[in-house]
């Protein structure tokens, strides 16, 4: 298991930089191509362990991979030409890969298993399988003792036997999810009849932009998009695709960037769907200088440069929808509330709690450990923001969580000694070169 250790960070941090392809297009951009007619192609750049678990999964069901250096060439084979895979299909780490398959996977004549780490084998599926199976899906999981109704990974999917087809449905989700919405669109393209999924407030709109932009008709109003099965060709064009930059690691470097004296830092490429930015919102309304202008369009995303340079920041209410646009990026927004004046309140969060970690819990606990004082609410935290004096050097466990431990590297930049980061071997499910891509940028973190 990799440890970082990170130094006080003593002199600006510059540079123009690249981040990884955005995690959550590179997920669909693949699923698609596998179940789209002929070849696509898909230019991703460092792409994490997430990803491939994607990638591995649909090659394994039936679709062809070919790699040359950043660009993929994905043989599809079609919404009908998916078959069965060999064994239980390894979800790894990743949510997204694991609840988005499941909802082509609902549609298919085959069985599927689907299985993943031990953290994702913790994590909710009944917020999938519940509304799959109102529409005629077989999904079974494990029960969770204490949780009625709940299920987990391993999870067993189909088959869809002939000549059932899943019907139509109308979901009001209680939650923002963009992974259950997803789930529930891509089932649509199989379904007879019209899927339509509301939200409390918009999720990350990613599927509903590039199956628009793939010809099929998705309409969307506020927080409800419906997907037309009825008005749908059955069949999905072959694309290219160059996945723009992932917001959420370029995070990670802005909020670095806001905190050390004198520092200029630019992200290239980085993708500005508005339904994703509530990060450069929140580091605004905190009095970030930030900026993030779109400059070209890709495949429905808007893509531009992400410019940073330091600013004092102050405390802030950071609650409803845009927690919804900044969900995980909660994590370093906690980690800039306590170098930033006066108390930051992050409030309807409650999701944190089951993401790849409880990050409310561990984020609780790391900011502790580097002596801010934060108090732990059920759907949030509240921070006590003091900039004016060096945090404690801390050693602390990102508990097995990318964000975590990327955010606790930040605030190891602002303490009085090394500090250390145990457990960051998940950095490379989103962010495999995050220590390289810092220390270019002039920070002292590596890998020991
Ligand atoms: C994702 C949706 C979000 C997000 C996750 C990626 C996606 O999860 O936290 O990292 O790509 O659809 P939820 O749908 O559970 O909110």
């Amino acid at each position: 298991m990799t440890d970082l250790a990170v130094e006080p960070q003593h002199k600006p941090l510059k540079g123009i930089v690249p981040v990884p392809s955005d995690k959550s297009i590179t997920h669909r951009a693949l699923l698609l191509a596998a179940i789209a007619e002929g070849e696509s192609a898909v230019v991703v750049s460092s792409m994490g362990d997430d990803n491939r678990s994607t990638l591995a999964a649909m090659v394994a069901l039936g679709a062809t991979a070919t790699e040359r250096e950043n660009e993929l060439r994905i043989g599809g084979v079609g919404l009908e030409g998916l078959r069965a895979a060999s064994g239980a299909i390894d979800c790894g780490n990743s949510g997204t890969t694991m609840r988005l398959l499941a909802g082509v996977l609902a549609a298919q004549r085959f069985q599927a298993v689907l299985v993943g780490d031990a953290s994702l084998t913790k994590r909710p599926m009944a917020r999938i399988a519940n509304p799959l199976r109102q529409r005629g899906a077989r999904i079974e999981g494990e029960l969770v003792r204490n949780k009625p109704g709940e299920i987990t990974a391993p999870l067993v999917i189909g088959p869809l036997p002939v000549p059932n087809v899943l019907s139509a449905i109308s979901f009001d989700s209680p939650i923002p999810s963009a992974q259950v919405k997803s789930a529930l669109l891509l089932s649509g393209l199989y379904a007879d009849g019209s899927t339509v999924v509301s939200e409390p407030v918009v999720s990350r709109d990613h599927t509903e932009r590039m199956l628009d932009a793939l010809g099929v008709p998705v309409q969307r109003a506020g927080s409800i998009v419906s997907l037309d099965g009825g008005a749908f060709s059955g069949k999905l064009p072959a694309f290219s695709l160059t996945v723009p930059g992932d917001l959420s690691a370029a995070a990670f470097l802005a909020a670095a960037a806001s905190l050390v004296p004198g520092s200029e830092v630019g992200v290239r490429g980085v993708g500005a769907n508005p339904t994703r930015s509530g990060f450069v919102d929140a580091i605004r309304m905190m009095g970030a200088n930030v900026e993030l202008s779109p400059e070209t369009v890709q495949l429905g995303e808007p893509v531009g440069l992400l410019r940073t340079t330091h600013a004092e920041l102050r405390g802030v209410t950071i609650a409803g929808e845009l927690v919804a646009r900044s969900i995980d990026e909660i994590p370093i927004l906690a980690a800039l509330a306590a170098r930033a004046h006066g108390v930051t309140t992050i409030a309807d969060a409650g999701e944190l709690r089951v993401k790849e970690s409880d990050r409310i819990a561990c984020m609780a606990a790391v900011l502790r450990a580097f002596g801010v004082e934060v108090e732990e609410r059920r759907d949030g935290l509240v921070v006590e923001g003091k900039p004016d004096r060096p945090l404690t050097a801390a050693d602390v466990d990102s508990e097995g969580d990318h964000r975590i431990a990327m955010s606790a590297a930040v605030l190891g930049l602002f303490a009085n000694g090394t500090s250390r980061v145990r457990n960051v071997d998940a950095i490379a499910t989103s962010f495999p070169r995050f220590a390289g891509t810092m220390r270019a940028l002039g920070a002292n973190i590596r890998a020991v």
